[in-house]
C-alpha cells in the first residue's frame, strides 16, 4: 500500500541535479547498501567530484539537461 512515509519522490530539477526524497536505500558500486531517510541529491551532469552526489560542478560546467535530446 503507498503511503506518504513509503513514496518515494525523485525529481529532475531544470539543469541539475535528481532530488530524491523519502526512505530509500542507497547501493554505491561495490554493492553497499545504505538505508537513507531525507533529501539527497544526485549527479544527473556525471561532472561531480563526489559521485553520486551533487557537488554543484553542474552550475560550473552550464550543465543543460536540453542539450541531452
Ligand atoms: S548535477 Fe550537480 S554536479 Fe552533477
Amino acid at each position: 500500500m503507498e503511503t506518504e512515509e513509503n513514496t518515494v519522490a525523485i525529481t529532475a530539477t531544470p539543469n541539475g541535479p535528481f532530488i530524491v526524497e523519502g526512505n530509500f536505500k542507497l547501493i554505491d558500486r561495490e554493492g553497499k547498501a545504505e538505508v537513507r531517510k531525507g533529501r539527497i541529491a544526485l549527479c544527473r551532469c556525471g561532472r561531480s567530484y563526489k559521485q553520486p552526489f551533487c557537488d554543484g560542478t553542474h552550475r560550473k560546467i552550464h550543465y543543460n539537461d536540453l542539450s541531452l535530446k
